[in-house]
């Protein structure tokens, strides 16, 4: 597929997308994806979507530790006890799959070794979103992807304090952009909080339909509360 065509692909299901399921389930089905890993799968909704809505998907690999993580500093890091009762939640929604489905039960720096290089059409990254986190996993799923196939993600959230000031940042956004300015890769931002990099050596790109080439540093990187003063103190100006 030449560039061209791809910029296509992906402006279509952008456009006929309501929300960051339907963009997945129309991207992972247009770019003809057989086999996919979703990194970090929580109670499995994402999956339990791609499964039903995407018949082509031949081999599809759940990699969470379903286990209180003690140095990932997220709301999402609950209990053992707690995370239990979510894996059996995504166990039992992918339960109609369970010929196209691996589970591997650890963090993506644990689990790498058993995905075999270049196995991948589409390895979805949605685990841990801080700046290790997201480091580890581009670093760790890219070998694992093949040639023109694909890393999708969520959480590409334009400010890095996505949840109160006691959380860790969210750094997928602008990490992701960097990694791909590195490893001389396209990468195509996406509505709904969401990034398309393509293992292409056609050097480093951004596509931009997420609306990110605009913003500040003081948008991305800016408190809350230091925003709100900055727009106060703007206004004040104005008046
Ligand atoms: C935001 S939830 C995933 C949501 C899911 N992808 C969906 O769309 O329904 C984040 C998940 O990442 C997992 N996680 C946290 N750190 C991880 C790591 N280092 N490696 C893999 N998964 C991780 C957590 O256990 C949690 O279930």
């Amino acid at each position: 597929m030449d560039t061209a065509e791809l910029d296509e692909i992906i402006e279509q299901a952008i456009g006929v997308s309501q929300d960051r399921h339907q963009l997945w389930v129309n991207l992972s089905s247009r770019l003809k994806c057989r086999s996919v890993c979703e990194v970090g799968v929580w109670k499995g909704q994402f999956a339990e979507t791609l499964l039903t809505q995407v018949a082509q998907i031949e081999h599809y690999t759940l990699i969470d530790p379903w286990r209180n993580l003690p140095d990932w500093n997220k709301p999402a890091n609950k209990t053992d006890i707690e995370f239990e009762e979510i894996r059996n939640e995504a166990l039992r929604r992918v339960s109609p799959f369970l010929d196209k489905v691996t589970e591997i039960r650890d963090t993506t720096r644990n689990a790498q070794s058993q995905i075999p290089d270049r196995s991948l059409d589409l390895a979805y990254i949605d685990g841990d979103h801080t700046l290790r986190g997201i480091t580890i996993d581009l670093h760790a799923m890219l070998p694992k992807i093949h040639k023109d196939g694909f890393i999708g993600g969520d959480d590409f959230t334009k400010t890095i304090w996505q949840h109160s000031q006691e959380y860790s940042p969210s750094e997928v956004f602008p990490y992701a952009i960097y990694f791909c300015e590195a490893q001389g890769l396209p990468i195509y931002t996406l509505p709904f909080n969401q990034f398309l990099i393509v293992n292409a050596q056609t050097g480093f790109r951004v596509i931009d339909h997420g609306g990110y080439a605009t913003l500040t540093p003081a948008q991305i990187y800016a408190r809350p509360r230091a925003q709100k003063l900055r727009k106060k103190l703007k206004k004040f100006l104005k008046a």
